[in-house]
């Protein structure tokens, strides 16, 4: 049955490596809940399993155990294609580094993925100048990756992450590569997005002034979720 009102919820998540011999438990049965229109922020140290885990919300791996259910269907035993379509339609990354095709203007680079995705130029167009305007950017609509700044480029990665109205916004550090005042405007416009576009938005941050423009703090530690209050009290 659909839960509508939890947009994700995964339910006793495991990851697990092999690299030869040895197996890593990165994620140890996790189970979360993420309400349609939050904003939602991972923290915890390096190798936590951050990473990992919104790979996994996006299917973009595969689980070791457990489910990821992304409004209400579950990825688990669902076909590669079938998955592809969720995240076609319903998901939007944004990683650290923007990953721009340097030969492509900025229009071009927000309407390629989902071009590859099937869609329609005519159709994506719309939803595209719109999305160039909210992310400031309509001046640079036909300018290349190399003449615009990092934040200018996070902003362009953001648009293509959006060109396909997904409901749901998965971003692993966004701001890890930009200057204090860069990635501050960044938050204000994922916070806009949040508020006005009802876009979900999970972040992976280092940031603990970026988890401000969210409502929500998660903490990983060790592939586990922790209470960071009852953290400190047992480690004081
Ligand atoms: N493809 C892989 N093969 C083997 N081990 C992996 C793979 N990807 C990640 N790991 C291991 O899983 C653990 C968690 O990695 P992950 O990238 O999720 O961490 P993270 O919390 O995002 O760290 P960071 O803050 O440094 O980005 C690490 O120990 C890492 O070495
Ligand atoms: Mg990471």
């Amino acid at each position: 049955m659909k839960n509508q009102l939890n947009i994700i919820e995964t339910k006793d998540l495991l990851k697990t490596y092999h690299t030869g011999n040895v197996s890593t438990n990165v994620l140890k049965g996790l189970n979360l809940s993420i309400k349609r229109g939050e904003f939602v922020s991972i923290m915890g140290p390096s190798g936590s399993g951050k990473s990992t885990l919104l790979y996994l919300l996006g299917g973009l791996e595969h689980a070791t155990d457990g489910f990821v259910h992304i409004e209400g269907e579950k990825l688990q035993g669902m076909k590669d294609k079938k998955i592809s379509q969720i995240r076609n339609e319903t998901i939007g990354f944004v990683f650290q580094f923007y990953n721009l095709v340097p030969h492509l203007t900025v229009e071009e680079n927000i309407l390629l993925p989902a071009m590859l995705a099937g869609k329609k130029k005519r159709n994506l167009h719309p939803r595209m100048e719109e999305l160039l305007t909210i992310v400031g950017l309509k001046d640079k609509q036909f300018s290349y990756p190399s003449e615009l700044s990092g934040g200018q480029q996070q902003r362009v990665a953001i648009a293509r992450a959006l060109v396909g109205n997904p409901k749901i916004l998965l971003a692993d550090e966004p701001i890890g590569n930009l200057d204090s005042n860069t990635g501050k405007e960044i938050m204000e416009l994922f916070k806009k997005l949040n508020e006005e576009e009802h876009i979900t938005i999970v972040q992976v941050t280092h940031s603990e002034k970026s988890t401000h423009y969210g409502n929500r703090v998660i903490y990983l530690e060790d592939g586990i979720i922790i209470n960071r209050e009852e953290k400190h009290f047992v480690t004081a």
